[in-house]
């Protein structure tokens, strides 16, 4: 698959047609950002475990009948995938509070939630990705009711796909993040799912497995990346 152009490139990773107009390649980069790129970093070889964890992610999900943009790893920073027209949401599953939502209502850190909360952030940068509900989404075309009902079956489906994926490799599950694209006339699962996206804790201590430990400073960072992809590739 010959990479031609750098038609993107975000925080954590870089897009490059190819000579299918239907396939991009999906390049993971060291870099990690926190605070709206405020913070900014590397985590040594993120680049490579995320794609691999991700890959992983991806194949699992996709043995669970959700269609995602993967096609194929190519190498270790590399994934070949589906060119989607990404819809400009930030979707997040909470399954415990952490993270903005204790900001949002005071909440401590790891409340239990009786059910699981959807919320949906409009993916724009300059603003600091704001929360919105599904009335500015509709009134502003963000997306249609159509895409909503299929994005929001979808994002509870990943959810207990992935809870009951981390549990078995003693990892809980508390938060993620979603990003969904258009594909002739669908709508699947874009962007990566990783210790970038997901809050993982380890069952027990709650110890952290994810970016937390780079948003706060806690080191190990790179060791904590590393044990999950131990964990998912085990
Ligand atoms: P939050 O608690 O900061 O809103 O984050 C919720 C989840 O979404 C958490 O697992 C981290 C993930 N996330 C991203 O992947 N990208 C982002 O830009 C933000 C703010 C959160």
């Amino acid at each position: 698959m010959e990479k031609r152009d750098k038609i993107y490139e975000g925080k954590a990773k870089i897009l490059y047609t190819t000579d299918d107009p239907d396939l991009l390649i999906q390049y993971f980069k060291d870099d990690a950002t926190a605070f709206n790129a405020a913070k900014k970093g590397t985590i040594d070889q993120k680049g490579i475990i995320n794609n691999k964890i991700s890959t992983k992610i991806f194949e699992m999900l996709g043995s669970h009948g959700v269609a995602t943009h993967f096609v194929k790893s190519l190498s270790d920073r590399e994934m070949l995938v589906k060119r989607v027209t990404i819809v400009p949401l930030e979707v997040i599953v909470r399954n415990r509070a952490a993270g903005s939502l204790c900001r949002l209502l005071g909440l401590p850190e790891g409340t239990g939630l009786v059910c699981p909360i959807l919320e949906f952030s409009y993916k724009e940068d300059r603003l600091g990705d704001p929360m919105v509900n599904e009335y500015h989404i509709r009134a502003l075309k963000f997306a249609t009711d159509d895409e909503m009902e299929k994005i929001k079956a979808l994002a509870f489906k990943i959810n207990e796909a992935l809870r009951e994926f981390f549990k078995t490799i003693n990892i809980e599950l508390i938060d993620f993040k979603l990003e969904f694209g258009k594909y002739k006339n669908d709508i699947i699962l874009a962007d990566e799912i990783s210790p970038d996206t997901c809050r993982l804790w380890e069952m027990g201590t709650g110890e952290k497995l994810d970016k937390d430990r780079f948003r706060r400073d806690l080191g190990n960072i790179e060791q904590a990346y590393q044990e999950v992809l131990r964990r998912v590739t085990q």
